[in-house]
C-alpha cells in the first residue's frame, strides 16, 4: 500500500518524507489556499517546491471544467516535473481529458468519485489513479469504506490496472480498514499515518526494557 500525504503544507511534507514511508502527496484547491497560495505562477512553483521534497507522485489539480481547458491545464502542470500527476474531476469532459491524456502518456488521477459507477468509468478512461472521497461519505451517513469495496470488486473483476486511492481519509483507522480492502493508495493528513505507530503497550514495554537494563549497569 501506497502512503500519500493530502497537504499543501511544506513542513508537514518535509516530516513525513523524514519518517521515510511516503510515497507521494496529493493536493487540491482548497488545500492551496488554506496555506495562502494564490496566483498562477505560485501555485505552479509550489507544485515543483512539494516535487522537490518528496520522491513520490505529486497530484496537481486542474481548474478548468471544460475539455480544452483542462487539456491546456494539465499539459502545462505535467511539463512541471516527471512526479506530477494531472488531477482532474470525474465530469463528463473530465472523462474526456481522462482519455486524451491516457493516450498520451500524460499519468492522472480522478478526483471527487462518490460511486462505483463514476470510478468503473474513470478506469475506462484510462486514469493512473481514481479517488474515492470515503471521509465525505462518511460524513452524509453513507459508508465509505464499502465504496472502496465495491470498487476494488470491479476493478479486480476485469483487471482494470487503474489504482484505487483512497482520499478524505480522516484518521487511522480508516487506513487499516482501506488496507484490509486492499486499496492501493491512501492518502491523509501526516496524524492519520502517524497514528500507527501508536500502542501505549510499546510506550511501557521499552520503559521498562530501559529501567531493567539501568539496574544492570
Ligand atoms: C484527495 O485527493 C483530496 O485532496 C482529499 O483527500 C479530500 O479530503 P477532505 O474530504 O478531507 O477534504
Amino acid at each position: 500500500m501506497k502512503f500519500f500525504i493530502d497537504t499543501a503544507n511544506l513542513d508537514q511534507i518535509r516530516d513525513a518524507q523524514e519518517l521515510g514511508v511516503l510515497d507521494g502527496v496529493t493536493t487540491n484547491p482548497s488545500l492551496m489556499a488554506k496555506e495562502g497560495i494564490t496566483g498562477r505562477n505560485n501555485i505552479l512553483k509550489h507544485y515543483v517546491d512539494i516535487c522537490n521534497i518528496v520522491d513520490g507522485d505529486v497530484s496537481a489539480e486542474v481548474i478548468a471544467t471544460d475539455l480544452k481547458g483542462m487539456i491546456r491545464e494539465g499539459e502545462e502542470l505535467s511539463e512541471l516535473h516527471d512526479q506530477i500527476v494531472v488531477k482532474v474531476p470525474m465530469i463528463r469532459d473530465g472523462v474526456k481529458a481522462l482519455k486524451y491524456f491516457s493516450d498520451k502518456g500524460i499519468r492522472t488521477n480522478c478526483t471527487l468519485v462518490f460511486s462505483p459507477g463514476q470510478a468503473l468509468l474513470a478506469a475506462k478512461a484510462g486514469a493512473t489513479y481514481v479517488s474515492p472521497f470515503l471521509g465525505r461519505l462518511d460524513d452524509v451517513s453513507t459508508d465509505g469504506l464499502n465504496l472502496i469495496a465495491e470498487i476494488r470488486l470491479i476493478y479486480d473483476n476485469y483487471d482494470f490496472q487503474t489504482q484505487i486511492l483512497a482520499a478524505s481519509i480522516r484518521h487511522t483507522m480508516h487506513v487499516i480498514d482501506c488496507a484490509k480492502l486492499g486499496a492501493d493508495v491512501m492518502t491523509g493528513p501526516l496524524s492519520s499515518i502517524e497514528g500507527l505507530l501508536k500502542h501505549p503497550l510499546t510506550d511501557i514495554g521499552l520503559a521498562k526494557f530501559l529501567e531493567d537494563y539501568k539496574k544492570g549497569n
